[in-house]
């Protein structure tokens, strides 16, 4: 699934990136110290050639070197050869400047690490309370797998370019040019040669660097449809065995990883295609240097020992550039999940301006004028919904399925902004109340049970409820006539149920979503087809045990099965998102309109 993201350059998305980075910058600053130290060994130890070759030859221009100079005024040289001075001081350079190295590539390392986890922890919890906040459209259009993937993978790309890029591009790059430093230190003519080809090498990792960006948002893409493919059919796996569909799942999953597979493989060709490039450059500017270097004339400026060490930079540049240019593809990964994260982080959260809130509300509910078409859609789902319910009362809707209840609940929840039309609890527009106030009058029931992957108590003393004492949840599951099963569990109230409650029936799910109902003691309580899974006799129980707690309570029930709403305050009707028909049961019966007509057909089977 592809998005229309707002394209973002660069430099936006590397000042966006540096935000997360500024609060540590201690760590950050000590992380470049010690690539700083680590690159500074790279070079000296070039020179270090120098010392090396130049005491072979007995040269007094032994003492000329970075190193060897360091070495006599550190050392006291005596009456020494320079071959005895450099068996002393070339060994113990190279273990000091080997250990210094080391140090500065453990500090480089280590502290860049700390600050990228830092940065991709953060990021993830940002996505993952901003995933929280979205409203109901959100959700409406982003497949679960889509999601998930955006926290796993996404933020993991962004890992990769934290980590193993940014260490290498911070070490490597100042290696670089710590020995183009050194080059010109030596030689600054001849070094020009490698100014010659820069732009050239500049110019292909920018292009390559367009390209790896590409396919990066596409593989990441393709990540979230795998990983929707298998996110449905591990839910789903009984449907999908028996109605065959293995063959059909299989080949969705096959064509989701093979479009994964070739912008991974294209991304490779690039990759695998730019770095011999950049390295042929390299081979060229390096010979055109030999072969200046050799020329009699410029060949007399240098001591062998300061050829060699000159020659050997340029020869050690070949390998941190050759890395800088093959993390390309990294980087280029992460920016593209970063872009995409950033774009997440950017949407609205679900609409919260009010700031109306109440210990408890009355339980006063009215609709007025109220239409309602889902965001991105076209049909009415609702018209013109004018519906009053006094506290205290118990009324029931009822209708054929699509007809918009589950929708109307939903709205009173504010799930979904009821734009045309309004909505008022106590008088006051929902809009006005903070959302998680609002949310706290509302104890319901919804159609769908969702359960936790925790213990059956803490599915019930769930989220605000959490702390509810044992009693009370106990209290609660009796109500809901639950305790009968969860007795028989073998941890009872602590055993922890699979994801999304399996190993239950349908009517223990419902029971305990019930129970946390109950639990929640709210002012308005909203049944959606809270029982239809349960057996006449049950549903009888429960319902009897509902009359008391409904008794100082606003409730709404949604139900197919007549028989439970009978004795309802009032029953309101409704047909294709309208209200029909409101009244008592035996009033409604006695109209003989769609109401006596379902109620027929559900008895005279
Ligand atoms: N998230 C959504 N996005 C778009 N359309 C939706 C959405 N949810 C429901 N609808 C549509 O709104 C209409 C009313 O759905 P609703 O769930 O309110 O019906 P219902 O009366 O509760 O039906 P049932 O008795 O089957 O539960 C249906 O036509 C449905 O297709
Ligand atoms: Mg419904």
């Amino acid at each position: 699934m592809t998005e229309n993201r707002g394209r973002v350059s660069d430099l936006q998305l590397y000042r966006r990136l540096l935000g997360y980075v500024l609060p540590y910058w201690y760590l950050f600053a000590l992380s470049i110290a010690g690539y700083v130290i680590y690159s500074l060994g790279n070079v000296l130890l070039a020179d270090l050639m120098q010392f090396l070759l130049d005491s072979l030859n007995e040269s007094e221009e032994t003492r000329e070197g970075l190193v060897s100079g360091a070495a006599y005024a550190l050392l006291d040289a005596g009456e020494m050869t320079p071959l005895e001075f450099a068996r002393i001081g070339v060994p113990a350079a190279m273990v000091v400047l080997a250990f210094t190295r080391a140090m500065g590539f453990f500090a480089g390392t280590y502290f860049m690490n700390h600050v990228a986890r830092n940065l991709v922890h953060q990021l993830r919890g940002e996505l993952f309370n901003k995933i929280l906040l979205a409203p109901s459209t959100y959700y409406d259009h982003h497949s679960q797998g889509v999601l998930i993937s955006k926290i796993t993978y996404n933020v993991e790309q962004v890992t990769g370019a934290a980590t193993k890029a940014l260490k290498v591009v911070v070490g490597e790059g100042l290696t670089v040019i710590g020995l183009l430093g050194y080059l010109f230190y030596l030689n600054w003519r001849l070094s020009l040669i490698f100014m010659l080809v820069a732009p050239c090498i500049a110019l292909v990792v920018s292009v390559v660097g367009k390209h790896f960006r590409r396919y990066s948002r596409r593989i990441q893409d393709s990540m979230g449809d795998v990983t929707q493919v298998s996110n449905e059919s591990i839910g789903g796996y009984k449907e999908v065995r028996l109605f065959g569909g293995q063959q059909q799942q299989g080949d969705r999953f096959e064509v989701a990883s093979a479009y994964n597979r070739n912008q991974s493989l294209k991304l490779a060709l690039v990759d695998a295609m730019s770095t011999p490039v950049i390295q042929t450059m390299l081979a060229v500017a390096l010979g055109a240097m030999v072969w200046f270097a050799l020329n009699p004339e410029i060949l007399s400026g240098f001591s062998a020992g300061s050829l060699v060490a000159f020659l050997t930079a340029a020869g050690l540049l070949g390998r941190p550039i050759r890395q800088v240019s093959s993390v390309q593809s990294v980087i280029q990964r992460g920016l593209a999940a970063a872009e995409d994260i950033f774009h997440q982080l950017d949407l609205e959260d679900e609409p919260d301006t009010g700031t109306h809130a109440v210990d408890r509300a009355r339980g006063d509910i009215v609709f007025k004028g109220l239409s309602f078409v889902y965001p991105g859609t076209e049909q009415v789902v609702l018209r013109d919904i004018n519906l009053t319910i006094r506290a205290g009362e118990a009324v029931a809707l009822v209708g054929r399925s699509g007809s918009g209840k589950s929708t109307l609940i939903q709205l009173l929840a504010r799930f979904y902004p009821a734009e045309d039309g309004s909505i008022a609890l106590d008088g006051v527009p929902i809009a006005d109340y903070r959302l998680s106030n609002l949310r706290r009058q509302l104890a319901m029931v919804s159609q769908n049970v969702t359960l936790f992957h925790d213990t059956v108590f803490n599915n019930i003393a769930y989220g605000d409820l959490a702390g509810a004492s044992r009693e009370a949840v106990i209290a609660a599951c009796e109500s809901a006539h639950a305790m009968e099963f969860i007795d028989k569990l073998p941890e009872g109230l602590d055993t922890v149920l699979g994801d999304d409650g399996a190993g239950l029936s349908g009517g223990q799910r419902q029971r305990l979503a019930i129970a946390r109902a109950i639990l929640k003691d709210a002012p308005v309580l909203v049944l959606d087809e809270a029982t239809s899974a349960l057996d006449n006799e049950s549903e009888h129980r429960i319902q009897r045990a509902l009359d008391t707690i409904m008794r100082n309570r606003t409730t709404i029930v949604i139900a197919h099965r007549l028989s439970t709403v009978e004795r309802a305050d009032r029953i309101v009707v409704m047909d294709s998102g309208e209200i029909i028909a409101s009244g008592t049961h035996a009033e409604l019966l006695a109209q003989g309109g769609l109401y006596a007509q379902l109620y027929h057909q559900e008895f005279s089977d």
